[in-house]
């Protein structure tokens, strides 16, 4: 069982990546072997629109043909048995670095067939982890952020089986709101969230973990 995690997040050791390390320890717990991946650290674009991936009788058919840092990470989703996406909210959706990601990983996937068909050769179980100052789920529904990423987890289910989703809300953004103009946030309320929150959501990030391992 190998379980690997993407971490969209330019910060390494932060809400996003945090959470990513619980799940791989849940995975970890049910004997799974785990790999953590920093997207910032790959030199890498998005999908370049070449078409290569859907020709006929092409040999990248169903493969991402561009080459770059991110070809061993696509070559290394298709041998694992789980897949988890990190990623923070960046005006109301995944980060750009994440974003790109899943057009490489998700487009030569997808056979303009009629209807459309997932053309990866298993199912995997997937889990997208989010982050972001939002305080909760009905405002993630009131900004259209829910309905947004639904989308993208609708189409990682359809190509990889199945996909479950975990929130992080009203994160703490900065070490130290003091030195930063942030009269937008509760200082206190944050640290209060950082001390007694964040340590839920790692738990379940634990548990999905250990779910998607299982
Ligand atoms: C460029 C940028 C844009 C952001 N946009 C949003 C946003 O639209 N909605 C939100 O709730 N939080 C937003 N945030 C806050 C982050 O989502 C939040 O702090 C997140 O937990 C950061 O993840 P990290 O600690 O793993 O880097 C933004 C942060 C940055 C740096």
């Amino acid at each position: 069982m190998k379980v690997m995690a993407v971490n969209g997040s330019p910060r390494k050791r932060w809400n996003t990546a945090l959470l990513l390390e619980s799940a791989l320890e849940g995975a970890a717990s049910h004997g799974a072997e785990t790999e953590l991946v920093h997207l910032h650290d790959l030199d890498f674009r998005g999908c370049s629109s070449c078409f290569a991936c859907k020709l006929k009788q092409g040999e990248s058919y169903g493969h991402c043909a561009q080459t770059d840092d991110l070809t061993p990470v696509l070559t290394m989703v298709e041998d694992v048995d789980a897949l988890i996406l990190g990623s923070p909210i960046y005006f109301g959706s995944v980060t750009g670095e994440m974003r790109s990601f899943m057009e490489r990983l998700l487009f030569p996937c997808l056979a303009y067939s009629a209807p459309p068909r997932a053309l990866f050769p298993e199912k995997i179980h997937v889990g997208c982890i989010y982050t972001m100052n939002m305080a909760s789920a009905e405002e993630m529904q009131t900004r259209g952020v829910a309905a947004h990423l639904a989308a993208g987890e609708r189409t990682l289910g359809m190509i990889f089986g199945d996909c479950e989703a975990l929130h992080s809300f009203d994160t703490l953004q900065f070490s130290d709101y003091t030195t930063v103009v942030s009269d937008l946030f509760d200082a206190a309320h944050k640290a209060q969230r950082r001390e007694q929150e964040f340590p839920k959501d790692r738990d379940k990030a634990f548990a999905l973990g250990a779910r998607l391992a299982r």
